[in-house]
């Protein structure tokens, strides 16, 4: 299964029944230009109509292999009661954070699998969005790989939607551990219209919940490292606990689920999946290890770094953009830094080589058999007021005038609040972070100025409001 939203360029979609439609927004904060039509049946099988040539878009296990050139899976292997999985299923692979973990994983000899759906590199056709760095196809990415390390990485082509797909993949790669980062990341993106945010639950509570009946059925014993938010817990008034909280209430006690309070149909969707991972850990006794991770920022890592074709995507943009890689890109370009409303909002950030680290110690630190295990997956927290400053600052060093604006906030979230999150579990694990220092920021921001006549300055602004939504298709910006 995959959802149908088709653009009027450059991809023709088959089952799209209705006309190409202008959506007018009234608010000139949230400027329109790509017209977008959406499926009346969103969530049959995507395919693409290309040159009259009709292609599935599930490839049943595509798989990229080398004869001969099996990496070494013993070489992971550590003394102890449980064996250090070698066989890493990496959902999601393709995409940011999932391709710097495969390169990681790889370059520790696990055995490595990439389960696409190649739906992200698609969300930047239907809203001609692109990534800051150029980014190579999944198959020359892997291919350069191997030729730099002789290191194969398997992979599969196909929709987690689609369990007949992911029972095959499941079953010829027989993962140890799966790392599932493949659903749709962008709140924004699940706030623009009906079909977006049905599409994002849709995407993300199935396919979770696919990857458990997949674990259930051909592989009980393997560990499921799923990527949950930060954003589940909102922003409570009182301190944010690792996925459990002690309540005395009536003079009894329990150890409960830290109430949840998200605040966009994509958190919603991170707060079911963290639901049912947890039941059916008590109901089947999978083992099951929910990163509840921070913002990620940054886009080198030792690997990616290796060579152009293995540069990892780097979103600026109003929708998929996060926000400390958008300041930069700002600073970069000379656009005022755009901190929505108060800009007290404070969270939790983590370099992108801490978002690897993170994974492979909650791999090779397996959960038990049945314990749904929760780690908040973050480094350090900033309002973004305070990364604002920081980005003047590092601005300042290297010649370039920053300036701050604010703009009307499109989310619906507190602007100015207590904030205290723990973070100790992956430390205790033995997680050592790259801080957010003065030379980091100069190497973010030097990175944004390399790339910054890529930048389409159009994309800066929001332009999705979370109290605009409504049921029509709606168009963006683009
Ligand atoms: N990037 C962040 O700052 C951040 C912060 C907190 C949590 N996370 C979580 O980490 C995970 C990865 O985030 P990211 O930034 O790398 O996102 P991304 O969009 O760059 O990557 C997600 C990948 O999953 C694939 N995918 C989506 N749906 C799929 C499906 N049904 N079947 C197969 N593949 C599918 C996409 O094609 C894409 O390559 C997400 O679950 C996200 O919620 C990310």
């Amino acid at each position: 299964m995959a959802h149908l939203l088709s653009a009027s360029c450059p991809l023709n979609i088959s089952c799209s029944k209705t006309s190409p439609k202008s959506l007018k927004q009234s608010s000139s904060a949230f400027p329109t230009s790509l017209t977008l039509r959406t499926s009346i049946q969103p969530f049959k099988t995507l395919s693409l109509n290309k040159n009259n040539t009709k292609k599935l878009f599930s490839v049943r296990a595509t798989t990229l292999q080398q004869p001969g050139t099996k990496p070494d899976s013993t070489s992971g292997q550590t003394s102890g009661e449980q064996p250090r999985p070698t066989r890493v299923m990496v959902i999601g692979g393709d995409g940011y954070c999932g391709w710097a973990t495969s390169l990681h994983l790889s370059n520790k000899n696990y055995e490595v699998a990439i389960v696409d759906n190649l739906v992200r590199r698609h969300f930047d056709d239907q809203l001609g969005l692109d990534s800051l760095t150029p980014i190579s196809s999944i198959h020359d990415r892997i291919r350069r790989w191997r030729s730099l390390t002789q290191k194969d990485i398997n992979l599969y082509i196909g929709d987690v939607c689609d369990f007949e797909f992911l029972s095959e993949a499941f079953t010829s790669f027989k993962p140890d551990a799966v790392v599932h980062f493949g659903e749709q990341r962008s709140a924004p993106y699940s706030m623009i219209d009906r079909s977006r945010a049905l599409y994002t639950q849709q995407n993300n509570v199935l396919g979770t919940l696919n990857v458990l009946f997949a674990i259930k059925e051909f592989s009980e014993d393997c560990h499921l490292v799923k990527l949950g938010t930060m954003g589940e817990y909102g922003t409570p008034n009182i301190d944010i606990e690792e996925g459990y909280i002690t309540i005395t209430h009536n003079g009894r006690t329990d150890t409960l689920p830290y109430p949840k309070q998200a605040s966009s149909f994509y958190h919603l969707s991170k707060v079911h999946d963290s639901n049912n991972i947890a039941f059916t850990c008590k109901a089947w006794g999978i083992r099951a290890t929910d990163l509840n991770q921070g913002v990620v920022y940054g886009v080198r890592t030792a690997e990616t770094e290796m060579h152009e074709e293995l540069y990892n995507r780097f979103d600026y943009d109003g929708i998929f953009g996060t926000a400390l890689n958008r300041f930069c890109v700002q600073a970069a370009v000379g656009h005022p830094l755009t901190v929505y409303g108060k800009g007290g909002q404070t969270r939790g950030y983590l370099d992108i080589r801490d978002t690897v680290q993170c994974v492979e110690l909650a791999i090779s630190n397996p959960a038990k058999r049945g314990e749904f295990r929760v780690f908040n997956q973050f480094t350090e927290q900033f309002s973004v007021n305070q990364l604002a400053s920081l980005v003047t600052k590092a601005g300042e060093k290297l010649g370039i005038e920053v300036q701050t604006i604010s703009v009307p906030n499109p989310r619906v979230e507190a602007e100015e609040h207590y904030y205290n999150a723990k973070h100790m579990k992956l430390i205790e694990l033995g997680l050592e972070p790259h801080l957010l220092s003065d030379s980091l920021l100069d190497s973010l921001l030097n990175f944004a100025v390399q790339f910054k006549d890529r930048v389409d300055t159009k994309q800066i602004m929001p332009s999705v409001s979370w109290r605009k939504i409504g049921a029509k298709p709606k168009t963006v910006s683009a």
